[in-house]
């Protein structure tokens, strides 16, 4: 690819203004020589403005996602791309979540370019299982195991029943749902079939890779290659 196209799909401007920066000088070889626009080294070792260039695409990156951001880039208020550098909300091809968190869910949210990987992810022949931690209103009953294991559970304003969930008692107002679909405000609507609430919604884990304890809220990360496998690395 192009230096010019190459930069142009990381975010760093459109295509006039790279072209410009590259002629001002502002893109290097790993040694400091200043790149024309055919010169095209290894991605490692081109340098902007003397920084590592962005990771080319596949990426895959996950956030520790807080309260009241949203998963979509054309939101007026406060969005997950204003936690990452701003070039990420500008490359191509853009990185999408994969799986939204509604605004006022917290935790793991995976994010990537490989449209492949999200589909793959998302698709429940995958079963890359979603495990949230809810804190709810009102003290469970004992009846809400039941009826969301029972795949018969139909939610409001839709007509197919819900798949099997788990439910794991954590206190007498906390539980931790596993879920192998993921529908609109699902466990928030689970809970408000069985008359409750949920107070706080948190994702702790998607497939086998968990929200690493060390990744502070609003802080975000590239995945290697083994936390990628690992997300398929776990059926329940
Ligand atoms: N279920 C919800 O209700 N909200 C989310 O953000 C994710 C799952």
């Amino acid at each position: 690819m192009k230096l010019v196209k190459l930069l142009a799909n990381l975010g760093y401007g459109s295509r006039k203004e790279v072209q410009r920066l590259i002629r001002s000088g502002a893109v290097t070889d790993d040694e400091g020589n200043v790149l024309g626009e055919n010169e095209v080294p290894a991605h490692e070792c081109i340098f902007f403005r003397g920084e590592e260039l962005d990771p080319p695409s596949p990426l895959v990156i996950m956030l520790n996602k807080p309260d009241g951001y949203t998963c979509s880039s054309e939101d007026p208020g406060s969005t997950i791309y204003d936690l990452l550098p701003p070039r990420f909300a500008h490359r191509n091809p853009g990185l999408n979540p994969i799986g939204r968190l509604d605004k006022d869910t917290t935790g793991l949210l995976l994010m990537t370019d490989d449209g492949k990987l999200l589909h793959k992810i998302i698709h429940p022949k995958s079963e890359c299982h979603k495990v949230y931690q809810a804190r709810l209103d009102r003290p469970l009953e004992g009846h809400e195991g039941e009826l969301f294991a029972s795949g018969t559970l139909i939610l409001n304003s839709e007509t197919r029943p819900l798949l099997p969930a788990r439910l794991e008692v954590l206190g007498e107002k906390e539980a931790r749902v596993t879920l192998h679909e993921g529908r609109y405000h699902q466990v928030r609507r689970m809970f408000a079939a069985a008359g409750n609430h949920v107070l706080d919604l948190r994702r702790i884990s998607i497939g086998g890779l968990a929200m690493p304890e060390n990744l502070e809220e609003g802080d975000w990360r590239i995945l290697d290659a083994g936390e990628v496998a690992a997300i398929f690395g776990s059926k329940d």
